[in-house]
């Protein structure tokens, strides 16, 4: 029989105690669904008392365990954010090969790795290019009860959402009374393994968790507080080897403000990078801008990007033109554009700046250029100029949600909270009012749903850290 249920104090303390010990960030909207499903839980197991409940959390690994599958969100799916596997496909993994013996091995860290989905589809990516014998994957999770199924490697079809085609399924899973097994050789290739991200983990070659090329921590940050998140962006950067490679997701706070990285912002999410040697400068190919505007210009030329066929710049006319003279136009503003990006992707960031500013001083008004400079500067550290570019392109156009956002991201990273909650706050107004699948001016095809979200993520963060300071 169930008994009654614990008192509300009860349940508040062992939140209190779980998200410290988790280093969590319960956003407000999200308390009430928490507190219902601690109550099921410890109900069902027949726990009356509230103090049992924090005695229990302190002493019985089970209790916990169980609340920790309560209090934790295991969304998640095969190659979810499929622009990070191409980055990783076509950024990542040649610029490991690079300059390495044949064959050597790379070592990859999938941290919060949730029921598996992110490390069996880096098995299968990396099987897909030829790497299945030289990686080493290991996947961490705080969730006992999502390694397990991880390990099984037994999926439903929602797991497989991603797979439009089906093709997934068809080559590395084996269909079983509407379930999904995947191949064994890749439950072979994946080690998971319980970690919390909130304890004091350091890189050692004992854990393993040392001298990594590549760790993907997408969409867990999200979920952990300001504290927390600056530890953990410290820690990582520790585990990775020089040269190695941090992904996070798309809507995971900023990391640059908490440990050296080289930061690469991408439209598909941020990217870090550990550089300690002098000599071992970031490739060309690191400095990615987002994809400004390709929605709206039917006749863009070719996009710089990073892939490795992006246009060289002999494809891209010089922005002043053959003659050095030009009328400014719709058409030569987006060669100028295509121009600028492909010197950032070539890792010409002051060519690719004074290409930009070239711009804005034929054509003051213009957004893109200065939203360019603002990407620039943020990618480079240099958050003060960004927060001036940004500010002068706000000033001409007060409306673009994304430039707020992204001066939302410079002004967290510069500590002015108060600041970035505005930004963030002017992010969601902008961005709500518009149709939910709505593109964003300035982004690469961010719709106004998501980036309404993203802003409402942000906010609530802080809102909370100033909560938690006052
Ligand atoms: C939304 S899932 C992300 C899964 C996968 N990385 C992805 O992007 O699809 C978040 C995962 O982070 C884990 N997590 C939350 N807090 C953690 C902590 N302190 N240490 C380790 N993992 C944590 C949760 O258990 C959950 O499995």
């Amino acid at each position: 029989m169930i008994r009654s249920l614990p008192s509300s104090a009860g349940i508040d303390s062992a939140i209190d105690y779980l998200q410290d010990r988790l280093g969590l960030l319960i956003p407000p909207d999200r308390r009430a669904e928490i507190e219902k499903r601690i109550q099921r839980t410890i109900a069902i197991r027949g726990m009356a008392d509230p103090d049992w409940l924090l005695h229990a959390l302190h002493t019985d690994e089970a209790m916990f365990e169980a609340l920790v599958n309560e209090i934790t969100v295991g969304e998640t799916y095969f190659f979810r954010d499929p622009a990070s596997f191409e980055l990783i496909q076509k950024t990542i993994l040649p610029d490991l090969d690079r300059g390495r013996p044949a064959g050597a091995p790379i070592h990859i860290w999938s941290a919060g790795c949730a029921t598996g989905e992110e490390a069996y589809s880096l098995a299968i990516l990396l099987e897909e290019e030829g790497w299945a014998e030289r990686a080493h994957i290991l996947a961490t999770d705080i969730s006992r009860d999502a390694l397990h199924k991880a390990r099984a490697a037994v999926y439903g079809p929602w797991a497989l959402r991603g797979d439009g085609s089906g093709q997934l399924a068809d080559r590395y899973f084996m269909k079983d009374a509407g379930r999904f097994r995947l191949a064994d050789r890749f439950r072979s290739r994946v080690s998971f393994r319980y970690l919390n991200l909130a304890s004091e983990f350091r890189p050692s070659p004992k854990d393993g968790l040392t001298r990594m090329d590549l760790i993907l921590c997408r969409n867990v940050l999200i979920y952990l507080d300001a504290a927390t998140t600056q530890a953990v962006a410290r820690r990582l950067f520790d585990c990775l080897a020089d040269g190695g490679w941090l992904l996070t997701g798309p809507s995971d706070p900023p990391l640059w403000p908490y440990a050296p990285y080289k930061t690469v912002i991408t439209a598909a999410g941020v990217l870090y990078r550990r550089i300690d040697q002098a000599d071992l400068q970031p490739m060309a190919e690191t400095k990615i801008l987002p994809k400004v505007l390709d929605h709206a210009r039917p006749a863009a030329p070719p996009r710089a990007a990073f892939r490795p066929d992006a246009p060289q710049l002999a494809d891209i006319p010089s922005p002043s033109g053959p003659t050095g003279r030009r009328k400014p136009g719709a058409n030569n503003q987006n060669i100028d554009l295509a121009l600028i990006r492909a010197l950032a992707d070539q890792g010409k960031i002051s060519a690719a700046q004074q290409a930009a500013e070239e711009v804005i001083r034929r054509v003051p008004l213009s957004v893109e250029p200065r939203y360019l400079l603002a990407t620039l500067a943020l990618a480079d550290g240099r958050t003060e100029e960004a927060i001036t570019s940004l500010r002068q392109l706000l000033y001409i156009n007060p409306s673009l949600a994304a430039a707020h956002m992204m001066l939302g991201m410079a002004l967290l990273g510069k500590g002015d909270l108060m600041a970035a909650r505005r930004a963030f706050e002017n992010t969601f107004a902008l961005s709500a009012e518009r149709p939910e699948q709505e593109i964003v001016p300035l982004t690469d095809g961010e719709t106004a749903g998501d980036l309404a979200r993203a802003a409402k993520r942000q906010f609530d963060q802080l809102l909370s850290s100033l909560e938690e300071a006052i």
